[in-house]
């Protein structure tokens, strides 16, 4: 195992108990996620956030996975969405309209032609607002800004801002623009980033969106921090955990200072997606060559980053051998199957130990695995679910037919 990742032994029992006995019988590459994550990621928020008013939304874009959002609804907890085919979803799966919140750009594009009554929407610009009001105050929406806050920028290059939400000046033009249509603003939100190395960040920003709120003169029930926790056991590529500086617990001091910030406030929202999700599955890949050139040992496996794993490209995460592979540790290349360099999940010393026919699992593969899937030369995976007693496959392999007869 990598001693660079601290999962619990405990974790990787419970991966390689679920995994064994679905390799005879499931083809790799597959994935395999799991709800008790899930779980036991949302017990610790509520810990972590008890006597709090916290409300936590599940952020769909970050696993769009059918037995995960019915589970979620199960529980009285409510969605956030970002496009047609996420709110589409939403409404498959049941989700009652006051339980839906819409967020994204461009959203005036779609949203007029699914419009509901009741549900959450959050503006991200001002030709939004020209375009939804008169819907919003028809269907009777709860309206809120995304602001664009300075602690909001490119993370690629930091110098420059992002293209969401609205800057200060529009923020003022927005609250006269919905007085005008009768609309109440009754949320702000704001979403920095993926990886928001710490709290500090968050409360800097509440603090410009709570400035920004007293300009304009808005009083907004809700305040929607958006997503961004960094999760547990994922390194950035310099090797460095991504929650080297986080902790949950100074972010509900954040929460309850943020209560005061806002006079009127009644809850704190919150729609982390890689934090709760992240450590819900494992791509599971088979090992199927094997080479060494140069003091590098390349393991070539039937999946990987091209086409499973798009996060390996800024992400490190744990390669847990489904046997106890021990023993000398040599630089190793772990390769997917496509004629690309770029085709790499992990490169770091693993035991000279793993050979042909092994098994690896690629763990903390539950954000933005599914999203950013792709078909280079090759199908879709199987994706599997276990619900807490028993796994099922919810989605085959993709077959040869579906891959070449999508066209016409
Ligand atoms: C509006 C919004 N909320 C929440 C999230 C979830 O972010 P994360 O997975 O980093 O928590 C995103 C991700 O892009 C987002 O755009």
């Amino acid at each position: 195992m990598d001693q660079l990742f601290a999962h619990s032994p405990a974790e990787l029992t419970f991966w390689r108990r679920l995994v064994r006995p679905l390799v005879g019988q499931q083809a790799t590459p597959f994935y395999l996620f799991s709800v008790v994550p899930i779980q036991r990621a949302l017990a610790e928020l509520d810990r972590a956030f008890a006597g709090l008013p916290v409300r936590h939304w599940l952020c769909c874009k970050t696993q769009p996975l059918p037995p995960l959002l019915r589970w979620w609804r199960q529980q009285g907890r409510p969605i956030e969405v970002v496009s047609e085919y996420e709110f589409r979803a939403a409404l498959a799966e049941k989700f009652p309209p006051a339980h839906i919140l819409v967020n994204g750009p461009a959203k005036h594009r779609w949203l007029p032609r699914q419009a509901v009554a009741g549900l959450f929407v959050n503006f991200d610009s001002l030709t939004e607002i020209r375009a939804l009001a008169p819907l919003a105050k028809r269907l009777g929406w709860t309206v809120g800004l995304r602001l664009n806050t300075r602690e909001e920028f490119d993370p690629e290059a930091p110098t420059h801002p992002t293209q969401f939400g609205l800057t200060a000046a529009e923020a003022l033009r927005a609250g006269r623009a919905l007085r005008r249509a009768g609309l109440a603003l009754q949320c702000v939100h704001f979403h920095l980033r993926s990886h928001v190395a710490s709290p500090a960040i968050y409360e800097r920003a509440l603090q410009e969106a709570a400035a920004i709120c007293r300009e304009a003169g808005l009083a907004p029930r809700f305040v929607d921090c958006g997503g961004g926790f960094p999760p547990p056991n994922v390194h950035t590529l310099d090797r460095q955990r991504a929650d080297a500086e986080f902790s949950l617990a100074a972010m509900a001091g954040v929460c309850a200072r943020a209560l005061k910030l806002f006079p009127g406030v009644e809850e704190i929202w919150l729609e982390n997606g890689r934090w709760l999700s992240a450590r819900s599955g494992v791509l599971v890949v088979g090992v199927v060559d094997a080479k060494e050139r140069r003091g590098m040992r390349h393991l070539i496996c039937d999946g990987g980053r091209t086409l499973h794993a798009l996060v390996a490209a800024w992400e490190d995460h744990a390669l847990l051998p489904l046997a106890r592979r021990t023993g000398r540790a040599v630089p190793t290349t772990v390769n997917g199957p496509t004629c690309m360099v770029f085709d790499q999940l992990a490169r770091r010393r693993l035991p000279r130990s793993i050979r042909v026919g092994d098994h690896l699992l690629w763990l903390d593969a539950g954000a933005y695995h599914l999203p950013w899937e792709t078909r280079f030369s090759h199908g879709l995976a199987a994706v599997l679910w276990h619900d807490g007693r028993q796994v099922r496959t919810v989605r085959g392999r993709e077959k040869f037919a579906d891959w070449w007869g999508q066209w016409s």
